[in-house]
C-alpha cells in the first residue's frame, strides 16, 4: 500500500526516520509531501494514497474526493476538527487520531505561557510567581492531566471543570468546580484544554471570563474556535489586569496586537506539538495504526465510526 505522509509543517527529521521505518517495515511505500505551498500540491498527489498521515493540515470534501484510493487518513496528533470526518464516513474512509501522544509537548508550553506571562513577558519589570496560585483546568483531558502533574511540582492549586472525566479528576484529589463560571472565579491563570466541537464552541464567553480573579492569566493551547473573541476583547477591554497568551493567532490578530500590547502574546506558528519527542510518538503511533489497520482490520482509534 503506498502511505502518504502529507505535512504542511514537516516532522522533525528523526521522527521522519523512525515513521518511515515503520511503514517500510510494515511492507508498505511511503510518499512524502512535506511543506507543500498549495493545496493543489495535496490535490495532485493524494490520488496515489491508500493511506494518509497529516497533522494540521485540511483534510476537507475536496480532498477526499480527489483520494480515490484512500482507505484510512490518521491526524498525528489529538484534536481532528481539520478532516471531515463525516464525509470521511460517508465515503468508507476511516479516521483516526493519536490520544494523547503530542499531551507533553502541549502542557510544557502551557506552562512555558503562563510563565511568560506572569514574568510580565521577560521584559524586565517586576513580575510574579507561579507557586501558591491557583490553575484552573477548563476540561481533562490528556493534556490538562499533564498540566496538572506539572503545575503541582510547581506549587501551585488546582482546579478543574470538566463534565465527561469528572471520576478521574475526583480520584486523583483534583477539586471539579460546578459551573466553568465557578472554575474561572477560583483562577489565578486559566489553562484551556477542550477540542473546537460541541458545547465547547465559543464557551470561553463574557459571562465566565468576567468571573476570573485580578491579575489572572488566560492560556490557549487548544484552538482559537473555543473562544468568543468579540467578548474577549471586550472583557480585556474592561479588565487591564488581566493577559491572554496563545499559541493559536485570533481571527482578529491586528485588534489584540494594538490593544492589548504588553498583555497579549501569540507564538508566531502553532508550536505545541512541536517537538521531536511529539512528532516521534504521534508520528510513530499514526504510522503503526496504519500498518495495524491494513493487518488486522484493527481501528481502536477511530474517530468516525
Ligand atoms: C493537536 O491537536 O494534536 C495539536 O493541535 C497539534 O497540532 P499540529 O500537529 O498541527 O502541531
Amino acid at each position: 500500500m503506498k502511505i502518504l505522509i502529507a505535512t504542511d509543517k514537516p516532522f522533525a527529521e528523526e521522527a521522519r526516520e523512525k515513521i518511515l521505518k515503520v511503514i517500510r517495515k510494515g511492507g508498505h511505500e511511503a510518499l512524502l509531501l512535506e511543506g507543500y505551498k498549495s493545496k493543489q500540491e495535496l490535490l495532485s498527489t493524494v490520488g496515489q494514497a491508500d493511506a494518509m498521515i497529516v497533522r494540521s493540515d485540511i483534510v476537507d470534501a475536496e480532498v477526499l474526493d480527489a483520494a480515490v484510493n484512500l482507505k484510512i487518513v490518521v491526524r498525528a496528533g489529538a484534536g481532528y476538527d481539520n478532516v471531515d470526518c463525516t464525509y470521511a464516513r460517508d465515503k468508507g474512509v476511516v479516521v483516526m487520531n493519536t490520544p494523547g501522544q503530542n499531551a507533553n509537548a502541549v502542557a510544557e508550553l502551557a506552562i512555558g505561557l503562563a510563565i511568560y506571562g506572569i514574568r510580565e513577558f521577560y521584559s524586565g519589570k517586576a513580575g510574579r510567581e507561579l507557586r501558591g496560585r491557583t490553575l484552573g483546568l477548563h476540561g481533562f483531558g490528556y493534556v490538562a492531566r499533564n498540566v496538572f502533574r506539572i503545575a503541582r511540582a510547581l506549587g501551585m492549586k488546582v482546579v478543574v471543570y470538566t463534565r465527561f472525566s469528572r471520576e478521574a479528576a475526583a480520584a486523583i484529589g483534583l477539586k471539579v468546580t460546578h459551573s466553568l463560571e465557578d472554575l474561572y472565579s477560583k483562577s489565578d491563570v486559566v489553562s484551556i484544554h477542550v477540542p473546537a466541537k460541541g458545547e465547547h464552541i465559543r464557551s470561553v464567553s463574557y459571562p465566565v471570563l468576567k468571573e476570573l480573579r485580578k491579575g489572572a492569566l488566560i492560556i490557549n493551547t487548544a484552538r482559537k474556535e473555543v473562544v468568543n473573541e468579540a467578548d474577549l476583547v471586550r472583557f480585556m477591554e474592561e479588565r487591564p489586569d488581566v493577559k491572554y497568551l496563545t499559541d493559536i493567532e485570533p481571527d482578529n490578530k491586528e485588534i489584540f496586537r494594538e490593544k492589548f500590547a504588553g498583555r497579549y502574546y501569540a507564538t508566531p506558528k502553532k508550536l505545541g506539538a512541536q517537538t521531536a519527542e511529539a512528532n516521534t510518538n504521534a508520528g510513530v503511533a499514526a504510522a503503526e495504526q496504519i500498518v495495524d489497520f491494513f493487518l488486522t482490520g484493527d481501528t481502536t482509534c477511530q474517530v468516525n465510526k
